[in-house]
């Protein structure tokens, strides 16, 4: 098992050839881990580990390529500070640059994870919109949140990538986030990601 879900995880270079080779293999032991195959993409954005948790459940399921997204001038490790600059940075309209960039030309299917902040995406994920064309794939949203949800910011993220095709959502609950395999599980079958 272990071999197999390596496969995943180190198959984020390019190989130029095939890319749609193996979309329905099944694996030896009968797990069916094919939605990855390198031509999916995780990006998140994660400041307490809550979202970061489900990403790496969704990588752990499909064998997607991981890309956090970083903000270029880290973040205060003060909650309360926190609080103060995200909603600063959400009534300017900022626009936190990030770290480093990704190549999304090869993949078909970004799953792009957030936390709720101030009732709307953070302002770096309104970056990662901006700076990246997702026109023609398939955009897999999951958030946590301390219970609002998705709030509008599904609304947004269509009205940001009209011509990407967005999948139902999945919330978590903070406390969700750490034992979600179960609930990944079922989301991905609905949205018609699992293997
Ligand atoms: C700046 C900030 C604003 C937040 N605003 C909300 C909110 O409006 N509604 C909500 O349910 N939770 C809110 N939360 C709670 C987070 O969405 C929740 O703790 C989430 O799981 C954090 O994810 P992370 O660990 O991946 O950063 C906020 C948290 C922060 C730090």
């Amino acid at each position: 098992m272990s071999d197999q879900a390596e496969e995943g995880a180190d198959s984020q270079d390019t190989t130029e050839t095939a890319p749609d080779a193996g979309q329905s293999e099944s694996t030896a032991d009968g797990t069916e881990n094919t939605a990855g195959e390198g031509n999916a993409l995780i990006a998140y954005f994660s400041w307490s580990g809550n979202t970061e948790a489900v990403a790496q459940e969704i990588q752990n399921q499909t064998g997607a390529d991981l890309f956090e997204i970083v903000p270029a001038e880290p973040y205060t490790d003060d909650y309360d500070e926190l609080l103060d600059i995200a909603r600063e940075e959400q009534s300017s309209d900022a626009r936190p640059a990030i770290a480093d960039t990704v190549d999304l030309s090869g993949y078909d299917t970004v799953y792009l994870g957030f936390p709720n902040w101030w009732g709307d995406m953070p302002m770096i994920i309104y970056t990662f919109l901006d700076e990246y064309d997702l026109s023609g794939k398939t955009v897999a949203p999951f958030n946590t949140s301390g219970g609002s949800g998705f709030s509008g910011s599904l609304d947004t993220m269509a009205e940001m990538e009209p011509d990407a095709e967005i999948t139902e959502g999945l919330s978590l609950g903070s406390d969700e986030a750490e034992d979600c395999a179960d609930a990944v599980a079922d989301w991905l079958n609905s949205i018609g990601l699992a293997g």
